[in-house]
Order: structure tokens, then C-alpha cells, then sequence
């Protein structure tokens, strides 16, 4: 939607007073590769998308909060002094949840009118709860001079999600919607929080995200379930060894899993954690030689792992990718964000980037029943003013 049809719906929905209000916008994330490592302290490589969620807010001189979406038929009035979280999860926890956070930092607030307005796929895993959360924290930080940096935003971000909304992610989404850099993908070391960006230089070669539209529906038990997992994996391992968490083992302690940890199920989860981390790091050197082909390779290992050892892909998430392998032209699928459902990201030559859409989407239907949807994302900055 055009921006000046945005401030218009704006003007449509609450009062049509003389004062503007303000847009921001925050993108969406893929990730290329590194799943279900952020939470161990791990690696990841994502990148922010060109699509997102806007924002546009104005101040208002009494203390009720006006929350509106063009995306849902839900919006929502509050006193901003007393707010109450959605009981039935409605978009407006998000936004909630980051006015919490920053009455936790004792950051005065006055009364607001928000409308939002997203086009990242809802539920498909791309970070559209990242990105309505990134979007609100930064155009609070700027209405009211609050003077936070961006990386405290993203890390307000992740904990209004965990505490008030109840999921309880790692801080990869947060952070690359915050810290995005158009053209490049950006190596997190979760522990640390230190990053640098790499030149997302594919040549010849198109990223395409593809979408199961099967929506992920046990997904925050299962993601819960994950991580409990790996917290018993780094249980057993501290028998001998001791270890914070997952990610301090490198591919040489792999024996460690079979020595130290019984339970067969625990033992994959640990080792598709320390594979995948070392997976990142060397897909990190290849992208920096441009060896396109070589980096789509090991994506199609990250899929594999994430099927086998850490059993979060699913039928859907499978026909996706290894029907995707099967078409000339393509160097490498997996699935990215928490799993279950949502989506795939591939590389594809780009001579054969409209074969690829129309075979997929055969064979997914064939397979599934379900009609996949195709996006041929670009890779744009972090949340940012417009
Ligand atoms: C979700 C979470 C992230 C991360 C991914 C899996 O997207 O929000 O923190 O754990 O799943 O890599």
C-alpha cells in the first residue's frame, strides 16, 4: 500500500485533526541458516526483507492508547496508565508488550492512535511478530526521546515477546529486523551479540522463499519442548563437562553425545545444534568467496538436519524442499524460522527461477494437497523511519 493511501486510512480511522502523525517501518527476516540455535547461544545468519510492517502513530494529549490494524477485523482501546494484555492473543500484545517494557524502564508514555499495516505473510514464519514489536519500540524511542540504542530495542523486543507474550524465542528475529542491512546478511553470534554483515552477493542465483500456508499450529509447544531438550542435553554433558549451554561444544566434542547422553532423542537434538553452528560458520567463509553453489549445499544439510536429528520440518516443509532439490537450476533448499510449517527459502539460477515456481508448485499440491505461494524477496535495511 502507498504511503500516502496509508496516512489517509490513518486520518480515516481516528480523529482527521490538523497535527500529522508519523510512519515507520520495520521489516520481516529470512533466515539463510542457523535454526533453532539462537536460543543455545549459538550462530545465525539471517537477513531483513522488503517486507514488513508499517507504522503510523501520533501522539495525543490525553492518556487513551487506540490500536488499529488494516490486517485484522481486532482493534483496541486502552487507558496507557493501566494496560491490559489481550486474553484471547490478539496482534495487540505485541505493541502492548513493548509499551510494558518501557514503563519497566520507567519511560513516560502519554496517550497515541497506532495504525499498522503489514504484508509478511501472517503465521508463515518470516518475523511478522518481530517486526510489529521492532516497529512499536523504535517510533516509541523516537516520539518520546527515550534514547535507546537499537540493539536495547531489539533486546526489549525479545523480552516483551518471552515475558508478556508468552513465547519464548531467541533473540534472532529481534535482531535482524532491528540490525538489517539492505544487501547483506548478518552473522550474529548469539552469545556474544557481536555481528558483522556480509555482502549477500548471489550473481546469478535468486533467493525465493517459498510458503507452505500450512499454518504452524503446535508450534510454541513444540518450540518449548526444543528447548527443554537442549537444556537436558547440556545436563547430561555437565556430568563430565561443564558447559553453560549447547553451543561451547564444537564438531571435535561431537563423542561427547554419544558418551555423556542416553537418551537417543536428547542426543540428536545436541548434535543437530553443534552441526548447524558449524554449518553457519562455514557457510559464513563460502558466502564471502561467492561460492554460491557450495553454500546452497550445505543449506540442503541444515534441511536434513533439522528433519532428522531435530524433527521440526513436517510433510509440507519436506515436499518443499526436497522436491525444490529435484529442479534444474536450484543449489539449495531448507526450511527457515522455528519449523512445523511456514517456510522454505532456496537459491535458484536465476534462468530458471520461473521453472522452479511452476514445477514446486506441481509437486507441492500433488503431494500435499495445499497451494504453496512464491516471493522473490529483496534484502533491505532495519527498521527504520520513513
Ligand atoms: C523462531 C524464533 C527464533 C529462532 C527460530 C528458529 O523464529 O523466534 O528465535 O529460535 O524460531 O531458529
Amino acid at each position: 500500500m502507498k504511503l500516502s493511501q496509508l496516512r489517509e486510512e490513518f486520518f480515516r480511522i481516528f480523529d482527521n485533526r490538523t497535527d500529522e502523525p508519523v510512519i515507520f517501518f520495520s521489516p520481516g527476516r529470512v533466515n539463510l541458516i542457523g535454526e533453532h540455535t539462537d536460543y543455545n547461544n549459538g550462530f545465525v545468519f539471517p537477513c531483513a526483507l522488503n517486507y514488513g510492517t508499517y507504522l503510523v502513530i501520533r501522539k495525543r494529549n490525553d492518556n487513551q492508547l487506540l490500536m488499529n490494524t488494516l490486517n485484522f477485523d481486532f482493534s483496541d482501546i486502552q487507558n496507557i496508565d493501566n494496560i491490559n494484555k489481550n486474553i484471547s492473543g490478539e496482534w495487540v500484545n505485541y505493541p502492548l508488550g513493548i509499551i510494558s517494557e518501557f514503563f519497566d524502564r520507567k519511560i513516560q508514555l502519554g496517550g497515541m492512535e497506532m495504525l499498522f499495516s503489514g504484508d509478511i505473510p501472517n503465521g508463515a514464519g518470516l518475523s511478522s511478530s518481530a517486526s510489529i514489536e521492532m516497529v512499536t519500540a523504535y517510533a516509541l524511542n523516537i516520539l518520546y526521546d527515550a534514547g535507546l540504542s537499537n540493539l536495547e530495542l531489539v533486546k526489549i523486543s525479545q523480552h516483551a515477546e518471552n515475558s508478556f507474550v508468552g513465547m519464548n524465542c531467541g533473540i534472532m528475529d529481534q535482531f535482524a529486523v532491528g540490525m538489517g542491512e539492505k544487501d547483506k546478511a548478518i552473522f550474529l553470534n548469539c552469545d556474544t551479540l557481536n555481528y558483522h554483515t556480509v555482502p549477500l552477493e548471489l550473481n546469478h542465483y535468486q533467493l525465493i522463499i517459498s510458503n507452505t500456508n500450512k499454518r504452524r499450529g503446535l508450534t510454541d509447544s513444540k518450540y518449548n519442548e526444543r528447548r527443554s531438550e537442549c537444556e537436558k542435553a547440556v545436563e547430561y554433558i555437565n556430568k563430565k563437562e561443564s558447559i553453560k549451554h549447547l553451543s561451547q561444544l564444537s564438531i571435535q566434542d561431537l563423542h561427547l553425545l554419544d558418551e555423556l547422553i542416553p537418551d537417543e532423542i536428547i542426543r540428536k537434538r545436541a548434535r543437530h545444534v553443534i552441526t548447524e553452528n558449524n554449518r553457519v560458520l562455514q557457510a559464513v567463509k563460502i558466502l564471502e568467496n561467492g561460492d554460491i553453489p557450495q553454500f546452497g549445499k550445505l543449506m540442503n544439510e541444515s534441511h536434513d538436519s533439522l528433519k532428522d536429528d531435530y524433527e521440526v520440518t513436517g510433510k509440507e516443509l519436506d515436499a518443499l524442499a526436497y522436491e525444490a532439490r529435484k529442479i534444474e537450476g536450484t543449489v539449495g533448499s531448507r526450511m527457515t524460522g522455528a519449523g512445523f510449517g511456514g517456510c522454505t527459502v532456496s537459491i535458484v539460477h536465476e534462468n530458471y527461477v520461473d521453472s522452479f515456481i511452476e514445477k514446486l508448485g506441481k509437486a507441492y499440491t500433488s503431494i500435499t494437497g495445499l497451494k504453496a505461494d512464491f516471493y522473490k524477496p529483496d534484502i533491505e535495511d532495519g527498521v527504520r523511519q520513513i
